[in-house]
């Protein structure tokens, strides 16, 4: 059995995903905690309404990003994760903190990566001219928003978006995209090689939803 536990800054609604997937797919695999930086954040509400365990770990009350990191990572592995999951988690993780979860630590961006990691992804895609957008599930390495691709999504830019209409777009696939990718990871089904990761029963690693 895979333990999860999900690190979220604010809404927390690719949490939910991940936590009604678990149950209704029946994963081999809990999720044992939802850990975030943010008081009050919805995501708390939501774990404790499915009976999850929330930490709070608030980065303004430490007085460098390698003290939020280490007291992070204590909280973290208070619950003996196999797996940890990045859900809108809005901090930059220092190097020691993706080595200490290193093959174990994924992310959800909302590009298509490697196409704009960073802020801003879907302003960014509509100013360049963009006809694709969409999301991507990765393993984290300390290099931002950068790391071996588990799965993406791909949803159409309309003439007239607005970053919100995007992003209410992208985020419905995320709510696909994530479950697939982490549902594949607790059941064994993807091999990493080198930087790239497949699937091993050949599934496309792809949401076409254009
Ligand atoms: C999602 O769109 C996620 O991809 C993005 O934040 C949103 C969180 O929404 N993450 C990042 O931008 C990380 N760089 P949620 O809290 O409702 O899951």
């Amino acid at each position: 059995m895979h333990r999860i536990v999900i690190l979220v800054s604010g809404r927390g609604s690719n949490a939910q995903a991940i936590v009604q997937a678990c149950a209704a797919d029946s994963w081999p695999a809990q999720v044992v905690a939802v850990v975030g930086n943010r008081p009050g954040a919805a995501a708390f509400e939501m774990a404790a309404g499915h009976g999850i365990a929330t930490a709070l770990v608030d980065h303004t009350r430490h007085a460098s990003r390698a003290a939020f990191d280490a007291e992070l990572a204590r909280v973290i592995d208070g619950f003996a994760p196999t797996l940890v999951l990045l859900a809108g988690f809005m901090r930059i993780l220092t190097d020691g903190f993706v080595q200490h979860y290193a093959g174990r630590l994924l992310n959800i961006h909302p590009s298509l990566l490697p196409a704009f990691a960073g802020l801003h992804t879907h302003r960014r895609a509509i100013e360049a001219g963009c006809k694709l957008a969409g999301a991507t599930v990765h393993i984290v390495t300390p290099t931002l928003d950068h790391g071996p691709i588990l799965a993406q999504a791909v949803v159409p830019v309309m003439a007239g978006d607005t970053p919100q209409a995007l992003s209410d777009r992208v985020l419905a696939a995320e709510h696909q995209l994530y479950p697939l990718a982490v549902g594949w990871w607790v059941r064994g089904q993807l091999q990493v090689d080198g930087g790239v990761v497949r699937h091993t029963g050949g599934a496309a690693q792809l949401l076409l939803l254009a």
